[in-house]
């Protein structure tokens, strides 16, 4: 089984836990692709999703998947992403394809948090992955000089905008033993939008791909 039909896999599975009438927040990636085409197939059951992205919402409406504002929403039972890196208790590390903030708006505003990944994502600890933080453009050096001073390595995205017209810098290097803590203090300094560790909101249940089949952990 190739990376793709391990991803595939995941995000099939996670059908599952889609109940009729759902409104479904919908998270980025080639994993999630993956399961908007699944959910295009089953959209009969569904009442519509909330995308965390600009290329999320757009494959969604091609599947013809009612698009929601969250603004106009009470719940959302369910929301579903990948994660470049996840431990076993549902940490992550996300924003791999620079979409971090509004992932973790629809996360914080979800019941449930399933995330969907194939088995090379699962580490024991943080930090291989660069961090990725969104960051207000003019705050640029300065975010990037506290993260040193945090111990971090940044390096600037380049080329990229993310949704929210900010820039992203992916820190190398930064210790992550404590995620709540690191979250926080990244959080904290002025200019930055929002970090890629999820700890505050982290995965409910994770569902990994392998060679054997898809594992369900409960967090
Ligand atoms: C998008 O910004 C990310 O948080 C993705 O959820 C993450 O990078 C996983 O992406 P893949 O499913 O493409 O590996």
């Amino acid at each position: 089984m190739d990376q793709d039909q391990k991803k595939s896999a995941a995000a099939e599975a996670a059908l599952a836990y889609v109940e009729v009438g759902d409104v479904v927040g919908v998270g980025t990636g080639t994993t999630v692709n993956h399961f908007i085409d699944f959910l295009g197939r089953a959209k009969g059951r569904i009442d519509g999703a909330v995308a965390s992205s600009e290329a999320s919402a757009e494959r969604l409406s091609r599947l013809g998947i009612r698009l929601l504002d969250l603004n106009h929403l009470a719940d959302v039972p369910l929301y579903v992403d990948g994660a470049d890196e996840a431990t076993s208790a549902g940490y992550l590390i996300k924003g791999g394809g620079g979409a971090l903030t509004r992932e973790k708006i629809v996360a914080s505003a979800s019941r449930k948090f399933v995330c969907v990944m194939d088995n090379s994502k699962l580490v024991k600890m943080l930090g291989a992955f660069p961090l990725p933080v969104e960051v207000i453009p003019m705050a640029r050096s300065l975010v990037g000089r506290r993260l040193v001073a945090y111990g971090g390595l940044p390096e600037f995205r380049e080329g990229f905008e993310s949704d929210n017209g900010n820039v992203v810098l992916d820190a190398r290097n930064l210790p992550l033993s404590n995620p709540h803590e690191m979250e926080k203090k990244i959080n904290n300094i002025p200019g930055v939008v929002e970090n890629g560790i999820f700890a505050e909101r982290r995965a409910d249940i994770l569902l990994i791909s392998g060679e054997n089949g898809v594992e369900c952990l409960e967090t």
